[in-house]
């Protein structure tokens, strides 16, 4: 081992979560309805039907859920707001009543002097916005995203620091668009980068209202990043690699952080046709908006070899990607529009162990990204999510999760070594405080350092019971991660 430096003395030790995840409440207190009220209600689209109707029903345990972070020791809590809570059709009206609830939620967590961590936009879209306008697809809805941001900016510039404007634009549009998997459930690639160059807009927009309305304040996006690799050291897999990288990361980063989309992709887009339509006073705008800092997601990475066409009847079988992971589908839909698809092909690591979920771990690969993202954009890094997903079992009322800590602990030394590399560090927000929904699995894939008593089922009790990774991060946050 190499010495390793210690974590900054302000390193926000953390956890994270989303509203529709979590909060429950559907439709209390004024509160419209979301594309994810409506997508989760429709037969066939979740697993066995489970909604966030109730979810973990955090909206009626806020207080008891702060007290448990704070008896974690926990420095700063990850958040969405629900935007259909503050203003229920997405624009006009503002619920003073949602605006209430964040309120309370900003208030206990200072209290316990748990830095807040806002998230804009974690998927749920007012559905008022999708059936008038069909939601992204229309710039209408940037003029109606910047009104919400401007309600909690002014709401909030006294109480929250840190703020984030998009959770994994990446994924969001590649699953709603590409896949069919999210709402609004279609598979049209063109729409796609229409979509995600109209939500690259918004995101500049925020940036720069933010900064004018809430100057002491930091404001970035949260990106879902992997690193690439190439299955071997053949240049025409390096080559694919080099490709996938483009496709996979920079197509979003290099906007958020450079202000202009990579030359490489953008000529292949409008070589087919699918370019989104960008305006010279679109150029500008995105030119102008510069984020404080890149809030990064990371579960794992992704390998890649050349030639995707004639090696897809050999993939289709390696159905052992999660339904959350667009980088490791095969294309479906669109695959005469898609012009990466002869670039490369993704692959299965034989290199690493998986979750039960398929899922690859990858500590180095963690370590790795923060690399790239730091020496690519030096922007300083926050970590707004990390962590496994599995099927905890209640045994004799406790859960004695270690392969969580394992994983954990892994991670975490991985940054360490990525901070001692030299990678400027805000914080790591674990995923999740609590076990929370899973978009498309249910509530059996669980996240959490707490245990939430209730299942795909029913909601029983929804007793909150601390795991063993919980007394684990205590300390750990203690010590401020001298023993990793
Ligand atoms: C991220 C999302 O994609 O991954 C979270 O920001 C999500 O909302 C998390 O829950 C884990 O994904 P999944 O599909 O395992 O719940």
């Amino acid at each position: 081992h190499q010495q390793l430096d210690d974590f900054p003395e302000n390193f926000l030790w953390g956890a994270a979560s989303a509203a529709y995840q979590i909060e429950g409440a559907y439709q209390e207190d004024g509160k419209g309805i979301s594309i994810w009220d409506t997508y989760a209600h429709t037969p066939g689209n979740t697993y066995q039907g489970t909604t966030g109707d109730v979810a973990i029903d955090h909206y009626h345990h806020l207080e008891e859920d702060v007290a448990l972070m704070a008896k974690m020791g926990l420095k700063a809590y990850r958040f969405s707001v629900a935007w259909s809570r503050i203003i229920p059709d997405g624009e006009g009206t503002v619920n003073e009543a949602g605006l209430d609830f964040y309120r309370r939620l900003i208030h206990e967590l200072r209290k316990n002097k748990i830095e807040p961590v806002l998230t804009l936009y974690h998927w749920d879209l007012p559905q008022a916005l999708q059936d008038k306008y069909a939601g992204w697809e229309s710039r209408q809805t940037i003029v109606a995203f910047k009104k919400y941001c401007e309600v909690l900016f002014k709401a909030f510039k006294d109480d929250v620091k840190y703020w984030v404007t998009f959770n994994e634009q990446n994924v969001f549009t590649s699953m709603g668009y590409r896949w069919g998997t999210h709402p609004p459930k279609l598979k049209n690639i063109k729409k796609m980068y229409e979509a995600n160059h109209i939500i690259n807009l918004a995101n500049a927009e925020a940036i720069n209202l933010f900064h004018e309305l809430v100057p002491k304040g930091l404001i970035g996006p949260s990106f879902g990043y992997g690193p690439v690799y190439p299955l071997t050291g053949d240049p025409q897999d390096v080559l694919a690699s080099v490709n996938a990288d483009d496709f996979n990361n920079n197509w979003w980063l290099d906007v958020y952080c450079r202000g202009e989309y990579p030359y490489f992709m953008l000529k292949q887009l409008q070589k087919a046709k699918i370019a989104p339509n960008i305006t010279e006073a679109d150029r500008k705008l995105l030119k102008s908006a510069k984020p404080d800092f890149l809030g990064i997601n990371y579960y794992h990475g992704g390998t890649v070899q050349t030639n995707r066409l004639e090696k897809q009847a050999e993939t289709a079988n390696q159905k052992d990607f999660s339904a959350t992971d667009p980088y490791l589908m095969q294309p479906e839909a669109d695959q005469a529009q898609s012009p990466e698809i002869p670039m490369f092909n993704s692959v299965s690591s034989p290199y690493l162990a998986k979750t039960e979920w398929g899922w690859e771990i990858d500590p180095i690969g963690f370590r790795i990204a923060l690399r790239q993202v730091y020496e690519k954009y030096r922007l300083p890094i926050f970590v707004t999510e990390n962590g496994l997903g599995a099927m905890d079992k209640l045994e004799d009322g406790q859960i004695h999760d270690s392969y969580r800590i394992k994983y954990l602990q892994e991670h975490l030394l991985a940054m360490k070594e990525a901070i001692t590399d030299g990678v400027e560090m805000i914080g790591y927000c674990a995923w999740s405080f609590t076990d929370l929904l899973s978009w498309l699995n249910g509530y059996r894939k669980r996240y959490g350092f707490v245990y939430i008593d209730r299942d795909d089922n029913g909601e029983r009790t929804q007793q909150r019971i601390p795991k063993d990774s919980f007394k684990w991060y205590q300390k750990i946050i203690a010590e401020n991660g001298k023993q990793i």
